[in-house]
């Protein structure tokens, strides 16, 4: 089963993504849940405000942390590259409290960033120096994914999935590559659990509903919460090694944990594979 990490994109934003009415937001009661179930790893990015201050109050309870460079310049010289990142990671190590980096993502999905081999020839120095103990991209369409799989460097990739796309975990699989694979927006930042945010992505891409409904026959059949179903269904998969919620609540974190446990039957298996198999592009945020 993949490892859960906490994604804390929304940890000191409220306004990120689609979240639930609950206001049991309290972090000493949150992080003590996520340490009597053993979840030790947690995702960040100097992007998410007061996040990397939050984490490193908790530090003690963190065994693996990532977290993300941006406003990486790639017509700069390598070693003016080199010492942004190490810049940035400086910083990111302080706040979190931390000597090093777990995993250490490219925030900039572009091509032109993801693929410039300055970029990753500066990232492999800064390994080798011991701030970070890996690096990875973090990818949107399925060109950046095949772009990450082709340079063969990164040693993770971070990849949209959810219970109706699965289809850049089938890519990784077709390629039989050997990159590290984590999970992320399998809630889609909130939209697949909360139908009122659902109208403006159902107005672009009609074909969304449909699905949707196949869903909620689904978990009626199951008598299971759809939330239950979306979450069994994406630990039921294989070949991902960590899978990053995004909640900040801890009566879904507790859901979270339950659901993540749940066995699903072969059957129902094999018919979210088939529903989930194609891309969908309501999978990328940016096109809503
Ligand atoms: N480019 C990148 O590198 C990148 C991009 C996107 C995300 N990420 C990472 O991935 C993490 C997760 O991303 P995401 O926000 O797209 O994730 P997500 O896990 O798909 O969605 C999180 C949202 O779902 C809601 N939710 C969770 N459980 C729920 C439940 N049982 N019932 C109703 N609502 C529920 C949460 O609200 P509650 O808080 O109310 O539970 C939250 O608003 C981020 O925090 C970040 O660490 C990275």
């Amino acid at each position: 089963m993949p490892k859960i990490c906490i994604g804390t994109a929304s940890f000191t934003n409220p306004k990120y993504g689609f979240c639930s009415a609950k206001s049991d937001r309290e972090k000493n009661q949150f992080f003590k849940i996520c340490k009597e179930n053993k979840i030790d790893a947690f995702d960040t990015a100097p992007r998410y405000e007061g996040s990397e201050n939050l984490l490193g109050n908790f530090q003690d309870q963190i065994n693996f942390i990532s977290t993300k460079v941006e406003g990486i310049d790639p017509n700069l010289s390598e070693d003016k590259i080199y010492r942004g990142i190490i810049n940035s990671i400086e910083s990111s190590l302080i706040k979190l409290k931390k000597d090093r980096l777990n995993l250490c993502y490219l925030h900039q999905n572009e091509l032109e960033i993801i693929s410039n081999q300055k970029v990753i020839n500066a990232l492999e120095n800064v390994r080798k120096i011991g701030l970070i103990e890996e690096y990875g991209a973090s990818i949107y369409t399925l060109e950046e994914l095949k772009c990450v799989l082709n340079m063969k460097r990164f040693g993770w990739v971070q990849i949209p999935l959810n219970i109706l796309d699965t289809s850049f975990l089938q890519e990784i699989k077709v390629n039989k590559n050997e990159i590290k694979v984590a999970a992320r927006s399998i809630i889609l930042q909130g939209l697949l659990l909360s139908t009122d945010s659902q109208k403006s992505v159902l107005e672009k891409f009609p074909n969304f509903n449909e699905f949707m409904n196949k869903l909620r026959n689904i978990s009626k059949k199951l008598s299971i919460h759809l939330s239950t179903l979306l979450i069994s269904y994406i630990f039921s998969l294989k070949d991902l090694d960590l899978v990053i919620t995004g909640t900040s609540s801890s009566s879904n974190l507790q859901e979270l944990i339950s659901a993540s446990k749940l066995q699903l039957d072969k059957k129902t298996v094999g018919i979210l594979d088939k529903l989930s198999s194609l891309p969908k592009e309501w999978t990328n945020p940016k096109l809503w």
